[in-house]
């Protein structure tokens, strides 16, 4: 008797290294005259927890748009792909906006294959939760970070791919390590591969600060988390209200610069180092690029790539930008 195939497989390659890892960039990150912490660490539990009301606050325009241009435009986008083609998506991908592309996959081409690349413990269950609702759908999931995890992905099965990079996150980037990004997602793609990039647009001050800087405090939370994430997995213990979330636009580089304010004068130990801050430091935290129509342009086409179609909300603040092979 035939069994039928697994609708769900999930890869967790044995690398290993979050504490550790956690603890050193943390330290290293602290000790010289500018001091940084890695955004990437902004993600655990509570920070994910946290990101997710980010994303449905009234000055958080981004999700918002991303979700729009989707919503009108992912039949279009769905008929320009390949026959049997599946989604690779480089994030986690338990939004409505991954449903919205699936669901257009499935009426254009059937059963869908899915693989989403995330290195968060809640990739599986937000898998389970997909595959309850749609009987079309199989998964083939990976625990990793991006790079390796889509070589993995792109390997485990054959055919065409759609791979989305959602939400911005692209922005969170410097241009240099954008490009290579790119570059490194385009090293991988095959013929008929296309990319679909999530960008936000450059736009005055007055409407990027408060998306970062929001009248609930729900930004300043989700950066102040990184402290409390030092105190609990790092075992110090920051006074975390001597620290103020800190937000400016730099014009320049076009981008939006997130940073934790020492209020006082104080010093602080990570891992058994000593690390002394002065009133007002900052510590930066999180960068967040905005780009132009020009900017895109040139980032897609240094990584190798071809702009096929770019797709914008109603107000023209986002855009959905679909790259193929040169
Ligand atoms: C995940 N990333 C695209 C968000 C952004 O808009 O840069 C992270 C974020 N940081 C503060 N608010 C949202």
């Amino acid at each position: 008797m035939r069994r039928p195939a697994p609708r769900l497989e999930y890869y967790v390659p044995q690398n290993g290294g979050s504490v550790a890892d956690f603890g050193e960039c943390a330290r290293r990150g602290l000790r010289g005259p500018k001091k940084s912490l890695d955004p990437r660490f902004l993600y655990d539990e509570r920070g994910s927890e946290i990101f997710e009301r980010i994303c449905s606050l009234p000055e958080y325009y981004l999700t918002r748009a991303e979700t729009e241009i989707l919503e009108r435009a992912g039949a279009e986008l769905a008929s320009m792909l390949p026959p049997r083609c599946r989604l690779i998506e480089l994030g986690s991908g338990s939004s409505t906006k991954t449903r919205i592309i699936l669901e257009r996959m499935n009426e254009s081409q059937g059963a869908v294959t899915y693989s989403p690349i995330d290195v968060s413990r809640a990739l599986e269950g937000a898998s389970r939760e997909l595959l309850e609702s749609y009987e079309w759908l199989s998964i083939v999931g990976v625990e990793d970070t991006y790079e390796s995890g889509l070589r993995l992905a792109h390997s485990a099965c054959g055919g065409p791919a759609l791979i989305a990079f959602l939400g911005s996150s692209i922005g969170n980037l410097t241009g240099s390590a954008a490009r290579s990004f790119l570059s490194t997602v385009a090293s991988v793609m095959g013929p008929g591969d296309l990319l679909l990039v999530g960008v936000d647009l450059d736009k005055p001050e007055s409407a990027l600060v408060p998306a970062y800087d929001d009248a609930a405090g729900v930004t300043a939370e989700f950066n102040l988390n990184l402290l409390h994430r030092i105190n609990s997995e790092l075992g110090s213990s920051i006074d975390v209200s001597k620290f103020a979330h800190h937000v400016v636009y730099n014009a320049g580089e076009r981008r939006i610069e997130m940073y934790l304010r020492s209020l006082e004068g104080q010093e602080i130990e990570v891992c058994g180092s000593r690390i002394g801050l002065r009133r007002g430091e900052l510590v930066l935290t999180e960068y967040s690029h905005k780009y132009t129509r020009e900017g895109i342009e040139s980032m897609v086409s240094s990584a190798g790539l071809r702009v096929a179609r770019t797709w914008h909300d109603s107000a023209r603040r986002y855009a959905l930008v679909l790259c193929s092979g040169a």
